[in-house]
């Protein structure tokens, strides 16, 4: 055996999950055949990275299919996005453009808070944190679902982001986004739904014939440009998406800046990450898009 061996079946001794069909953590299905394609995937473009896509070409292409499908799968077809390492940049993007909105409006001299319910992740705090923002909690009901009566008597002035899930984190239980969506059009403040969990999920529901609570891009609401909620959703562990109607404003959209390279060296540019793996793009291409779909459906 090689000393690498070695030492990786050692390191793999001490974690306490590799494997199984476990939804948390990782995200295995068990499925054999869409783990190869994965590999495959992943094998072929490990070092390669979106730093720079005009040497590689082929960024572009697969943050293009990786969106498509997802706006497609969230009823987003006029929203744009932009590919990213997961929920927790996501999330940091979609407070960065609220906290940004804010400023244009009321200007630096108030701090702007995220609020939301008890039951939203922490990369909201962590986020607020970053970028100099409050973070307030509003109640959740006998359900553990966000409590719109908590909300509207929390919402003031310097709201600048609504925050709920869909599902959330600790609970799985889905907020009720509609309901939401007219409070936040009625007081003209940003939302944002914490698809991390539910949107490569829930759509699957609904194609196989369950009743699942609006909380895509057909909530009416989602609709009007200047107060645009966006909604994010993540795939597989370590990489996601961040779509938007609003985004074009932050340069959120792949199509925009595979015409320009300044977004390259822009600090406004819509990632954090800059040298960002083109394996987990491809690999994510190849298993959420049109090329792999599951038996079910
Ligand atoms: C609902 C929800 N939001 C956000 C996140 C953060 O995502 P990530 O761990 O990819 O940064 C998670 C992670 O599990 C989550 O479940």
């Amino acid at each position: 055996m090689l000393e690498v061996d070695r030492i990786l079946d050692d390191a793999e001794k001490m974690d306490l999950l590799t494997s199984g069909k476990f939804f948390a953590y990782v995200y295995e299905t068990g499925d054999e055949e869409l783990k190869a394609v994965a590999m495959r995937a992943l094998q072929r473009f490990y070092n390669k990275n979106m730093l720079d896509f005009t040497v590689y070409r082929s960024a572009i292409f697969f943050e293009k299919e990786v969106l498509g499908f997802s706006k497609k799968l969230l009823h987003g077809e006029d929203t744009c996005g932009t590919f990213t390492y997961g929920g927790t940049e996501s999330i940091m993007l979609a407070v960065l453009s609220a906290r940004n909105s804010f400023w244009k409006r009321r200007g630096k001299s108030e701090i702007p808070k995220v609020l939301a319910p008890y039951t939203i992740h922490p990369s909201f705090a962590k986020s607020a944190h970053y970028l100099g923002m409050d973070i307030k909690y509003f109640g959740v009901d006998g359900r553990l679902k966000a409590d719109v009566e908590s909300l509207k008597e929390s919402i003031d002035e310097r709201t600048a982001l609504i925050a709920i899930s869909a599902p959330n984190w600790p609970f799985g239980t889905l907020d009720p986004v509609k309901e939401i969506a007219e409070v936040a059009m009625d007081k003209k403040t940003l939302l944002h739904v914490d698809a991390c969990l539910g949107g490569f999920i829930l759509p699957f529901f609904e194609k196989l014939g369950e009743k699942v609570e609006p909380f895509d891009f057909r909530v009416e609401g989602y609709f009007d440009l200047r107060r645009s909620p966006q909604i994010r959703l993540r795939t597989k562990g370590g990489f996601g998406c961040a779509i938007s109607f609003n985004g074009i404003e932050e340069g959120l959209d792949v199509r925009r800046r595979s015409k320009s390279r300044i977004h390259l060296c822009e600090p406004r540019s819509p990632f954090l990450a800059i040298r960002r793996s083109l394996g987990f793009c491809v690999c994510c291409s190849q298993v959420s898009g049109r090329r792999w779909v599951p038996k079910a459906f």
